[in-house]
């Protein structure tokens, strides 16, 4: 398996790896628009990471299988040259929960943060009731920055997020 960029002929398969986790996305992170789920919503958002890539914005990822199958994602996005800060969000496949995937996806990225981009620091925001998401940060070297108050809506309830930060070393 490895991590590669995101490119416009994933849109088939990225939409139905959205689709058979959509579910259990939802359970633990904000959803996304209902016009998201169709080829030209998928090929839209595609785009428009692209796009964001091209002018060093965004860094969107995709962690893939030996035949190329998606068994998650991880982006930098707000990448901010001039604060050298950047926000890492990131989804693993249901079935391919629990390997490791997530650890590997954060190291990557943070690899590509410091080296590729020049960052100071990542930021991540995981909602109180996601602590699996935390332990994988904190293992990762995060360190809690504080609570944001009902930072994010996840299953039509707004809740509060722990801020957790990565800096250079
Ligand atoms: C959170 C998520 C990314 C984890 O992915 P993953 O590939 O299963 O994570 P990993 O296998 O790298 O690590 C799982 C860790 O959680 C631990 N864990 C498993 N169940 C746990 C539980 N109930 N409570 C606490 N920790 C748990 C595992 O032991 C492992 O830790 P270890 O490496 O110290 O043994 C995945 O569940 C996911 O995509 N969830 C939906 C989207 C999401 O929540 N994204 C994050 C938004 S901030």
């Amino acid at each position: 398996m490895k991590l590669r960029t995101l490119r416009p002929g994933d849109a088939d398969a990225l939409l139905a790896f959205e689709l058979a986790n959509r579910a259990w996305f939802e359970s633990k992170v904000e959803a996304r628009p209902p016009g998201f789920y169709s080829g030209a919503g998928v090929a839209h958002h595609i785009a428009d990471c692209l796009a964001k890539y091209e002018v060093g914005t965004m860094h969107p990822c995709l962690l893939v299988d030996d035949d190329d199958s998606i068994l998650g994602r991880t982006n930098l996005r707000d990448i901010d040259a001039a604060s050298q800060r950047a926000e890492i969000g990131y989804r693993i496949a249901q079935h391919a929960c629990g390997r490791g995937l997530a650890g590997l996806a954060l190291r990557h990225m943070l690899a590509q943060a410091y080296s590729r981009w020049q960052l100071a620091s990542v930021e991540a925001y995981v909602t109180v009731n996601n602590p699996i998401s935390a332990h994988i940060l904190a293992k990762q070297g995060f360190q809690l920055v504080g609570l944001e108050p009902a930072h994010a809506e996840v299953a039509g309830q707004r809740l509060d997020c722990h801020h957790y930060r990565h800096l250079r070393v």
